[in-house]
């Protein structure tokens, strides 16, 4: 078993977009899956997946008012362990507890942890439970500063930073290029996720981008993460020139 946070500094940066695409490109490579939303006071990973954000959830785990395995859902091929939408649901929530909540979980082959932004206690839980980290970045100054201070904490609490995810990229000529990324982070970029429209579409329907456009720039950058991740061959999908037109254009 695997814990990868997935974690940036910055809120909004793509994190649980990342989590929830990430895992179910994991298990289409045949893995057992398990995705945990650890943003306990913005928990809003159920939408992404099209899965009831209603008790019993991690919350109510984390208060001791249900067993783990009552909050777990199943969705698009991956175990979900959703946090709760309602805002009364954090009240008597104890994030410490995390730990021991996940070492229940173990028998999965990758448990992928959508952390909060910040530096809070729940950051430095999420941090802590897992073994290693992403660090999902914007092209912009903000996200990489803010991105910096969580990889420098990931260090002293010996999670190991496998690399950063450069997300909503659109190549225009203002955007910090990915070679900046990699010297301040002192990390490699992974994976350049393109800005897409169809993220905001997919989230609509609860339908992650790899199943709701599969063929799409985004879907497949998410694909071959996971791939090279799990040390699988990664094969683009074979796509009409029509769409490989468009692909191409896009990237431009
Ligand atoms: N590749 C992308 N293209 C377009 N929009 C994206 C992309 N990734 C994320 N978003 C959008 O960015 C916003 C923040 O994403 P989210 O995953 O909730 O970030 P975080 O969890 O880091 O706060 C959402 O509106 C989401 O639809
Ligand atoms: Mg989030």
């Amino acid at each position: 078993m695997v814990s990868l946070v997935i974690c940036s500094g910055k809120g909004g940066t793509g994190k649980t977009t990342l989590s929830a695409n990430l895992a179910v490109a994991m298990a289409q490579y045949g893995r057992d899956v398990l995705v945990v939303d650890a943003d306990i006071e913005m928990a809003n990973l159920c939408f992404h997946l099209g899965v009831d954000g209603s008790s019993p959830t991690l919350h109510d785990v984390l208060a001791g008012k249900a067993d783990v395995t009552e909050a777990l859902r199943e969705a698009h091929g991956v175990k979900v362990l959703p946090g709760a939408i309602s805002l009364t649901a954090l009240k008597h929530t104890d994030p410490e507890r995390l730990e021991e909540v996940l070492r229940v979980l173990d028998a999965h082959d990758v448990i992928v942890i959508d952390a909060p932004a910040g530096l809070g206690r729940p950051v430095l839980t999420a941090l802590s439970v897992s073994e290693a980290a992403l660090l999902v970045v914007n092209p912009e100054i903000p996200s990489i500063s803010d991105a910096l201070k969580t990889r420098v904490v990931a260090g002293k609490l010996g999670t190991s930073v496998l690399g950063a995810v450069l997300t909503r990229w659109r190549g225009a000529p203002e955007e910090i290029p990915v070679r900046d990324v990699e010297t301040v982070l002192e990390t490699k970029v992974l994976a350049t996720i393109p800005e897409d429209a169809n993220v905001r579409a997919a989230c609509s329907f609860g339908v992650p981008l790899v199943l709701y456009k599969p063929d799409s720039p985004a879907a497949q950058a998410v694909k071959k993460l996971a791939a090279d991740l799990l040390g699988e061959e990664y094969r683009p999908l074979k796509i009409g020139l029509g769409r490989r037109l468009k692909n191409l254009l896009f990237r431009l």
